[in-house]
């Protein structure tokens, strides 16, 4: 059990097939949750680092979401900036998978 983290239900597994995204909100913070190809779960934060943009409106590819307002990039496994002009990191938060759940660690 992670103790920095509160767990929070939001989705179903099934409702997110490989290669979606979902937005969710979840203790305040609004989180771009990510089911890759790979079968594996991530999330950070919906927003872009660079100006003020939903990132799960924009592009998902294989790891990387591409910002829907200026194109900017960023790996949705460790939150980096990887594509001008996003420079900032995103936030990246835990999250698995209990009894058909997606639940999200959310800090304390
Ligand atoms: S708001 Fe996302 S790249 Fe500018």
């Amino acid at each position: 059990m992670n103790e920095a983290a509160n767990w929070v239900r939001v989705a179903a597994a099934d409702d997110i097939p490989p290669g979606e995204m979902q937005a969710v909100d979840a203790g305040g913070h609004q989180v771009a949750l990510f089911h890759l190809e790979d079968g594996t779960w991530h999330a950070t934060s919906n927003i872009c680092t660079h100006a003020f943009a939903l990132l799960t409106d924009g592009w998902l590819d294989g790891t990387t979401i591409e910002c829907p307002l200026h194109a900017g990039r960023f790996d949705v496994c460790t939150g980096k900036a990887t594509g001008a002009p996003a420079e900032e990191d995103l936030a990246v938060f835990p999250v698995r998978i209990e009894a058909g759940a997606v639940m999200l660690g959310v800090p304390k």
